[in-house]
C-alpha cells in the first residue's frame, strides 16, 4: 500500500497535511525518514509519525438494526443519519450498503469497503433482500404470479426482477427481491393496489438480523459473515 494511503487510513490528516508532514521529514518507515507518499509500505513495516507508531484502521463491516425515523445518509439532513448510531473512530469513512427509507426498520449494513458494497447491491449478483411488509389490505390472489413475472413500476421502462412473496397472514407478507430500486417494495405493493404500512428488512443474502439486537444497536460482522456476503447470490 502507498504511504499516503496508509496515512489516510491511520491518521486524521488531510491529503495536503499529509504531504506537509512527509516533506517535513516527520514520517519514518522502519526508522528511516520517507518523504514520498508514493513509497510502498509492506505488511510488517512500522510507520511512525514523530516517533509514534501508527496503526492502520482496516476495513469495517457492521450490522445495524435501523430504527424508524433515521435516514441512510452520511450526514443529518431532514432526519438524523443512521451514522449517529455508530460510535466508532473515522466514522466519516463509512457508508450504508444501499438504503432503507426513513420509516423502514431492520437490517442495514455499514462499511468502508466499496467493492463489497457493490457486490451486494448490484442486481447482477442477485443477492436476496428479504422484507416483512405489513399491508393496509389483504394481499390479493394474483400477488405471487405478478411478482414472479416482474412488475413495471411507475416511471420505469423495465419490469422488476422476479420476486417471491410468502403469505404470513392476510395482511403480512414476506417479500424477497434481488435489487433495490427507489422505494421498490412500497411501489411493488402499490402496483397491486395495496399500501405498505410498516416495512422491516429481515435478511440480506445469507445474513439475518440478529434477534437480540435492539433497534439502534449494532455489531461488527464476523469474517465468515463478511465472506459469505461477498459470495452471496453466486450459489
Ligand atoms: N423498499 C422500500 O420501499 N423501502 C425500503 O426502505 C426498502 C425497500
Amino acid at each position: 500500500m502507498r504511504l499516503d494511503k496508509f496515512l489516510a487510513e491511520s491518521t486524521d490528516l488531510s491529503r495536503s497535511q499529509s504531504r506537509k508532514v512527509l516533506s517535513a521529514g516527520e514520517i519514518t518507515v522502519n526508522g528511516e525518514v520517507v518523504e514520498k507518499g508514493t513509497f510502498i509500505v509492506n505488511d510488517g513495516d512500522v510507520v511512525a509519525w514523530d516517533g509514534e507508531p501508527l496503526e492502520r484502521v482496516g476495513l469495517r463491516y457492521i450490522m445495524l438494526n435501523k430504527p424508524a425515523g433515521y435516514e441512510c445518509s452520511l450526514k443529518n439532513s431532514q432526519h438524523p443519519s443512521v451514522m449517529n448510531l455508530i460510535d466508532i473512530e473515522k466514522r466519516d469513512r463509512l457508508h450504508t450498503v444501499g438504503r432503507l427509507d426513513v420509516e423502514t426498520t431492520g437490517l442495514i449494513l455499514i462499511t468502508d469497503d466499496g467493492q463489497w458494497t457493490h457486490r451486494i447491491i448490484s442486481p447482477k449478483h442477485r443477492c436476496d433482500k428479504v422484507y416483512l411488509a405489513t399491508l393496509a389490505a389483504p394481499l390479493c390472489e394474483e400477488a405471487e404470479a405478478r411478482f414472479a413475472e416482474g412488475i413495471v413500476l411507475d416511471g420505469e421502462d423495465r419490469p422488476t426482477l422476479p420476486a417471491t412473496v410468502e403469505r404470513v397472514s392476510p395482511t403480512l407478507a414476506r417479500l424477497t427481491i434481488q435489487e433495490g430500486k427507489y422505494h421498490q417494495v412500497r411501489r411493488m405493493f402499490a402496483a397491486l393496489g395495496n399500501h405498505v404500512e410498516q416495512l422491516h428488512r429481515e435478511r440480506i443474502g445469507p445474513l439475518a438480523l440478529d434477534d437480540d439486537l435492539a433497534p439502534g444497536e449494532s455489531r461488527f460482522l464476523t469474517a465468515d459473515e463478511v465472506n459469505a456476503l461477498a459470495r452471496a447470490g453466486d450459489e
